[in-house]
Parts: C-alpha cells; sequence; structure tokens
C-alpha cells in the first residue's frame, strides 16, 4: 500500500512537472507571438517617445505632456493620478509639477525610456489596467460602459479638454491631437453640432469592448492592434464592409479639407506677414513680409499643435505657418479666434486625424463635416 502510494506520488510529481513544463512553454511561445505582433505595431516604436517624451531631450519640462501617453514610465507615473480625477500634466506624488529632475528619475531620459509595452497596458497577471469606464480625460469627458476599449481610451484621446466646446469663440488656433478616437467614437469635442450625449456610437456602446473587440478580438494577430477593413462583417453580416462607409465619408472630409483651403486663399489680400516655422529645427525661423501675390497656392498642415497651413510662392518654394501667426497690413491677425475658419478647422483636423475614415462613428463624421460645410458658406 504505502509502496502503491509511493509510486502514485512518484507519478504525480512527475506529470505535474511534464503539465507544468508543457504549460510554461506553450506560455512562453504564446508571449512570443505577442511580443512578435506588438514588436510589429507602433506601440513599440522608441523613436517617437526618444523625441517627445524625454525631458533631457528636446522637449524639456514639456515631457510631463507628451510622456503621460508616448511613454511605459510617463503613463505608469499618471495613471493613477488620472484615477484620482487630475488629468493633467505629471505631478510629483506630492501635487507640485514634476520638473526635470523628477522627469528623468522616472526614466523620461534619452538612454531609458520604453515605449507602450506589454507593463503600460497589463497588470503583472496580464489582466489590463482600466476597464468598464475611463476616468476623466485629458479631452475633457469620461467614457462609460466601454468595456475593455476604456485602457485603449485613456492615450487614444484629443488631449485638449481645456476648451469649452460650442462657444462662439474659442479663443485659441489648437488643433486637436491626432489620437482623436475617444472623442470620435464618444461623440464628443465638435463644433457647430449640438452633440450632448446623443452621438455615442454604437460601436462604442453596443459590441460589448469598442476599440478592443474590432482592434484586438476579431484581428487575425490581436497583439498588431491592427483592425481588419472586413471585420464589418462579423456582426453586419457578408454585405457590409469597411469601403461603404469609408468612401463617402473620405470624399466629404476631403470637400471640408477643400472648402477650407479655398475659404483662405479667398481672403489671401489679408495676408501679408508671418513667422516662418522649419519642421527640422522645429522652431520659428523668421518673419516673412509678402505681397499677397506671390501665394500661388495653399495646403493645410498641423503645426507643433495648432492648426496652420504651407503656402506656395511664386517660384516654388514652400512656406509652413500657423493659422494664428497670419497678420493683415496693419499687423492685426489676419484670421481672428471667432472667425468659422478656426471652429471648422478644428473639426476637420478632428476626424482627419481619428484615421477610420467614418468607420467608428459614422453618423457623427457626417453630421460634424456637413455642419462644418454649412458654417463655411
Ligand atoms: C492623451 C495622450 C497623448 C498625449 C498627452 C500626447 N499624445 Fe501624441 N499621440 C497619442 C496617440 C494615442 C497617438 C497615435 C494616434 C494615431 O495613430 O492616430 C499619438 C501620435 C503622435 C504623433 C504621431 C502622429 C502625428 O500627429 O504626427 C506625434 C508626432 C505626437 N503624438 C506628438 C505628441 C507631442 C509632441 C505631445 C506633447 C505636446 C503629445 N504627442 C502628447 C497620444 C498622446
Ligand atoms: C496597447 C495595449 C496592450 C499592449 C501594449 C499589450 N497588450 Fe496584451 N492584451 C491587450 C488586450 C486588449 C488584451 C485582451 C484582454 C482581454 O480580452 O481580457 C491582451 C491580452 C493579453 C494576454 C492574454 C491572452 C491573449 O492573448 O488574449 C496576454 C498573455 C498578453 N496580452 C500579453 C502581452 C505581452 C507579452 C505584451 C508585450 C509584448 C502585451 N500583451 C502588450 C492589450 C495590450
Ligand atoms: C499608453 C498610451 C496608449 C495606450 C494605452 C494605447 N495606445 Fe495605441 N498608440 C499610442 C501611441 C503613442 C501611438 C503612436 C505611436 C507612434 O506613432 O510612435 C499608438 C498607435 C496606435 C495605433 C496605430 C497603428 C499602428 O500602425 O500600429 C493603433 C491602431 C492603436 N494605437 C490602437 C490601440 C488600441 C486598440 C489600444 C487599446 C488596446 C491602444 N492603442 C492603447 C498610445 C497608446
Ligand atoms: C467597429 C470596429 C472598430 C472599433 C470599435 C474601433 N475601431 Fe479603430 N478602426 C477600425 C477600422 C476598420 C479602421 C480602419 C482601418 C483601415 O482603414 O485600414 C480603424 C482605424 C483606426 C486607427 C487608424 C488606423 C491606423 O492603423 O493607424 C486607429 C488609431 C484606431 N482605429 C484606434 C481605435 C481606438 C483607440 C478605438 C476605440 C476608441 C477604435 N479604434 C475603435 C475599426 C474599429
Ligand atoms: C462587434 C460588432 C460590430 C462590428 C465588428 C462592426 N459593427 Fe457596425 N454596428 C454594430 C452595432 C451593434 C450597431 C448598432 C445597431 C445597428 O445599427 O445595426 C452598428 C451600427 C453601424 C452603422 C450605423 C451607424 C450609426 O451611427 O447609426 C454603420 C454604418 C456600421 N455599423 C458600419 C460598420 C462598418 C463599416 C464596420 C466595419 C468596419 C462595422 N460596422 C463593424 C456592430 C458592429
Amino acid at each position: 500500500m504505502s509502496h502503491r502510494v509511493k509510486l502514485s506520488s512518484f507519478w504525480a510529481v512527475a506529470l505535474a512537472i511534464v503539465v507544468l513544463f508543457g504549460t510554461g512553454v506553450a506560455t512562453v511561445r504564446a508571449q512570443a507571438d505577442q511580443r512578435a505582433q506588438w514588436a510589429k505595431s507602433k506601440h513599440s516604436n522608441r523613436l517617437r517617445p526618444t523625441l517627445e517624451a524625454t525631458a533631457d531631450g528636446r522637449r524639456g519640462l514639456t515631457a510631463a505632456h507628451c510622456g503621460r501617453c508616448h511613454s511605459e514610465q510617463g503613463f505608469l507615473a499618471w495613471l493613477p493620478q488620472m484615477q484620482k480625477g487630475n488629468p493633467g500634466l505629471i505631478t510629483k506624488p506630492d501635487g507640485s509639477p514634476a520638473d526635470i529632475q523628477f522627469l528623468v528619475g522616472l526614466g523620461l531620459s534619452r538612454f531609458s525610456v520604453r515605449p507602450q509595452t506589454c507593463t503600460t497596458c497589463h497588470q503583472s497577471d496580464f489582466t489590463l489596467r482600466q476597464a468598464g469606464a475611463t476616468p476623466l480625460l485629458p479631452a475633457g469627458f469620461r467614457a462609460i460602459g466601454v468595456g475593455k476599449g476604456a485602457q485603449c481610451m485613456l492615450c487614444h484621446n484629443s488631449r485638449n479638454g481645456a476648451i469649452v466646446w460650442n462657444q462662439e469663440d474659442p479663443r485659441r488656433y489648437t488643433a486637436p491631437h491626432t489620437a482623436s478616437q475617444a472623442d470620435v467614437i464618444m461623440g464628443k469635442n465638435v463644433f457647430f453640432v449640438d452633440y450632448g450625449n446623443s452621438f455615442v456610437s454604437p460601436h462604442a456602446s453596443f459590441i460589448g469592448d469598442s476599440c478592443v473587440a474590432c482592434h484586438f478580438q476579431m484581428s487575425k494577430a490581436p497583439h498588431t492592434f491592427k483592425a481588419e477593413v472586413t471585420v464589418c462583417s462579423r456582426c453586419h453580416g457578408p454585405e457590409m464592409n469597411a469601403a461603404r462607409v469609408q468612401n463617402p465619408t473620405k470624399t466629404l472630409i476631403h470637400e471640408l479639407e477643400e472648402a477650407l483651403e479655398a475659404k483662405i486663399m479667398a481672403s489671401k489680400d489679408r495676408i501679408r506677414s508671418f513667422r516662418a516655422w522649419d519642421a527640422k529645427v522645429y522652431a520659428f525661423i523668421e518673419t516673412v513680409t509678402l505681397d499677397p501675390a506671390a501665394i500661388t497656392s495653399l495646403v493645410l498642415v498641423e503645426v507643433a499643435g495648432q492648426q496652420g497651413v504651407e503656402f506656395t510662392i511664386t517660384g516654388g518654394r514652400k512656406i509652413q505657418t500657423q493659422i494664428g501667426e497670419l497678420r493683415d497690413a496693419a499687423g492685426r491677425p489676419t484670421f481672428a479666434t471667432s472667425d468659422p475658419i478656426v471652429r471648422a478647422g478644428w473639426n476637420f483636423w478632428l476626424v482627419e486625424g481619428d484615421g477610420s475614415w467614418g468607420v467608428h462613428n459614422p453618423r457623427f463624421v457626417r453630421q460634424v463635416v456637413l455642419n462644418s460645410l454649412d458654417a463655411l458658406r
């Protein structure tokens, strides 16, 4: 009997070793897959945090702003602060503003900064850090009832919550950040639409995990976070695909872009001088005075977080500046912040930056563009 017990405990231990070793191998293999997929996503891009999230790099103290979403270390320092109700810049534990030394101490330095790593989204047992609802976001709202997509919305929002929306004069020329997906899917933060809570996308509220449903659960390679354009058929049947929403929405968004360009071009006689921006040195380099007739064409660009334009001047030279830098003959701003161009411009950058061409919130994006076009007429 005791002999049998010993034998069976021997086999039990052996079996346990085999099972543990087996699951260990399986776990290691799965994590190798996750790592390989993650490495293909922009979340693994180390260059961006090196440029935008390091206190000893070109950003200095601004790393307390950009480092919140553009680095693992900044995000992990900021998340508990946001969960307590302060989505503002990273502070020290006592609530005072972070200084360079503190930020470098967190790891926001050129040698140690990390991008959006495993630890950024996951606790040590691989559950997500945030689910169900978000705290108040930098964009100025909470997203509630969005399942696991809450984790994504912590960073994928327009980051400009200070603006009081829908007022006649926004009193600034800010462009929303390209990370405007949460704003778009929750139907928020635009001008000319009385949105309230009535434009929340069914893709935020009625599919369980919002972002995570399309960009993870229904993806062939989940940790690349790529949503496939064929994902629609999983819920809508074989007839629905992304192009159905994206093609008409792209046409509308480009129409708004052209209307804005035409409207600025029509006022070009009131453009006499501006400071020219050099993207390479990331600074204004000179004040340009010009004969408006020399402006042959222009396109909209974003310049350091502000709405901007790139002029083509007779002879082919291209010069970038911010809308707020344009001056008339008397040295006054060519476009006041209350000009509908500024509000329609915000709306344009919000729906363009989102990058889904309407998929995230089809009805809302359509309404935003149509109302913006009306406001420019
Ligand atoms: C609230 C989170 C958040 C903050 C704060 C933030 N970003 Fe981002 N940023 C993102 C996300 C998310 C993306 C990716 C968006 C996408 O792919 O649509 C992004 C993309 C970018 C990009 C690449 C796309 C582009 O717009 O050209 C740049 C550059 C960038 N951010 C710079 C900055 C800088 C500089 C700051 C600080 C002034 C900053 N970000 C602050 C979340 C943030
Ligand atoms: C941008 C956020 C994000 C990052 C970065 C990330 N994950 Fe995940 N991960 C998720 C989401 C979302 C899920 C699905 C969670 C769920 O359904 O509960 C998940 C699920 C998992 C799971 C559970 C099994 C599975 O695949 O569904 C493991 C294990 C995991 N991740 C490991 C990793 C590892 C390892 C890394 C780094 C190489 C990583 N994750 C990076 C968001 C992330
Ligand atoms: C800690 C902040 C953060 C979180 C959390 C986060 N992201 Fe991102 N995401 C970023 C930044 C920053 C970029 C842009 C990186 C760059 O361009 O260098 C980005 C890029 C992306 C992109 C661009 C695509 C590409 O080609 O890789 C997608 C799609 C994306 N994120 C989806 C998600 C989803 C889905 C989640 C939730 C599971 C999520 N993100 C969570 C910060 C975040
Ligand atoms: C209904 C499915 C669905 C949901 C929900 C969803 N997306 Fe998307 N998303 C897409 C599709 C489809 C595209 C377009 C992909 C393409 O054109 O290749 C897209 C595009 C994007 C892009 C730009 C494309 C890229 O790869 O750079 C980002 C970033 C993104 N989504 C992030 C998010 C975030 C963050 C959320 C939640 C706030 C979200 N998505 C919710 C389906 C979805
Ligand atoms: C995970 C499930 C799911 C996926 C994937 C999905 N949808 Fe939806 N979608 C819904 C639900 C639920 C609704 C709300 C009920 C309805 O209108 O059928 C909806 C509504 C819509 C609407 C009506 C929009 C509105 O604002 O009223 C359109 C258009 C749409 N989806 C297009 C798409 C496209 C295009 C894709 C793929 C890129 C897609 N959906 C992917 C679940 C999904």
